[in-house]
């Protein structure tokens, strides 16, 4: 269990652990191409790390070089790895190493750990099968563990009802390897690492604004080449001590190289809505993405209604969102976020319930929650689920509230934010142990 205690003022400059989503992608197009990759800035989670052992198992050579600096050696092509690809708790994982693996004449097993075996596959084993990928349910459909066999792929055009990146680049690292061009139609834009990263391995990809959507197109039968992916600091795992900043009295903290990319600043504007003094400095281009330094200051928050049409930009935050809205003057109201419910937890549910223990005002919708702030009574242990995100959130939260916070099973915050909590004492916050 980890604690967190009411902490006198935060001060200090910290740099945010490498994007996981760019550290999966570089991983995967790293293996499915020709030639050397080299990686400068990966994120050492768990999550990315059974990402580079399964990026080994569909054969190339993969080796870590110096802390965040790896080396990957494709082979222009996966083949059939021997064991199981075991994605352990990283539903991007394995959501994209079956799109990319279902291109080759191949069969593998995919499997993860008990909350991703509880994850729906469907949405993108079935776009999958369409393309003339078979999948095996060894237990219910749509459920890991599951039998890819692959290879033979013809192109197809997806419409999405949700926009989502993860489904998007399923398909369309599949759609490198089918006869025929391959789209996605997105009703908003989600992140578009992957199609940024496609053009940096030598893929042509078109993009363009629909009018009714965002269509991305891809020709298949395009090899890639090995590149040079310099990742930026994650503005997910950015998003948490600059919440401590915010909550804190008295508390002013700067998160250095955070990536800028416009469709994952969501929540950064929100908090500005709220009224949040957050200041962006030396913003500069790296790796294909904007990036700049963020500084979080104490600020008296208030409420406000979240557009849903934002949700794919800041999907991931708000849990941690609704920890600064318990601070925050009126209710903020988070809705069309039915998503959710089907990440690493049912985060509504968590989220509505770890608060209310915290004694804060909830309201819980089956697609979204309300959160209204007020004096925040902490004293509580809350429930994760295992789940990363909703561990640090009340971690953040118990920073600032009436008395200490605990969390269950933090040891998953390591998933994506290894070094959280000695970043946190560093910054001068009362977190640790027992
Ligand atoms: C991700 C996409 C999002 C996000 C996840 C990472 C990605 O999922 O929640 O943490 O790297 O593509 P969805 O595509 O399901 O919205």
């Amino acid at each position: 269990m980890y604690t967190a205690r009411p902490s006198r003022p935060l001060q200090g400059r910290v740099r945010a652990p490498g994007d996981k989503s760019m550290s999966h992608r570089a991983m995967i197009l790293g293996a499915m191409a020709s030639g050397e990759t080299q990686v400068e800035g990966l994120l050492e989670g768990d999550d990315v790390l059974a990402t580079a052992r399964a990026a080994a198992a569909f054969g190339a050579s993969v080796e870590r070089l110096g802390e965040g600096r790896w080396r990957i050696i494709g082979r222009g092509r996966l083949r059939s790895p021997d064991g199981v690809i075991d994605c352990g708790n990283a539903g991007t994982g394995v959501r994209l190493l079956m799109g990319a693996a279902a291109g080759y004449p191949l069969s593998a097993t995919f499997d993860g750990d008990a909350s991703l075996r509880k994850r729906p596959m469907g949405r993108v084993t079935d776009h999958l099968e369409r393309m003339g990928a078979r999948f095996d349910w060894s237990g219910a459909r749509g459920l890991l563990p599951a039998i890819l066999t692959g290879g033979r792929l013809t192109a197809i055009d997806h419409v999405q009802s949700l926009a989502s990146a993860q489904v998007k680049s399923a398909i369309l690292l599949a759609g490198l390897n089918a006869e025929g061009v391959t789209s996605v139609t997105e009703p908003e834009k989600s992140r578009d690492h992957t199609e940024r990263m496609l053009r940096a391995f030598g893929a042509e990809i078109d993009v363009e604004d629909h009018g009714e959507g965002w269509l991305v197109r891809l020709r298949g039968g395009q090899g890639l080449h090995g590149a040079t992916v310099s990742v930026p600091g994650d503005p997910s795992s950015a998003a948490f001590p600059l919440a401590a900043g915010l909550i804190v009295p008295g508390s002013e903290v700067t998160v250095d190289g955070v990536m800028l990319n416009p469709l994952r600043t969501g929540l950064f504007e929100t908090w500005r809505e709220m009224g949040a003094d957050l200041t962006i400095s030396n913003r500069r281009s790296s790796g294909g993405e904007e990036v700049g330094d963020i500084t979080a200051r104490h600020s008296a928050l208030k409420g406000v209604v979240v557009p849903e049409a934002r949700a794919a930009t800041m999907i991931d935050e708000y849990p941690v969102l609704a920890a600064t809205a318990a601070f925050a003057r009126g209710a903020t109201v988070m809705r069309g976020v039915g998503e959710m419910r089907v990440k690493e937890s049912d985060r509504i549910r968590l989220m509505v319930d770890g608060l209310r223990a915290c004694g804060v005002a909830v309201e819980e919708e089956p697609e979204g929650f309300l959160v209204t702030g007020g004096p925040v009574a902490g004293a509580a242990t809350v429930q994760t689920a295992h789940d990363h995100r909703i561990a640090m959130s009340h971690l953040v939260l118990g920073l600032a509230a009436g008395a200490p916070v605990a969390v269950r099973d933090p040891e998953m915050i390591a998933t994506s934010f290894p070094g959280f909590v000695e970043m946190m004492r560093g910054l001068g916050s009362d977190m640790g142990l027992g």
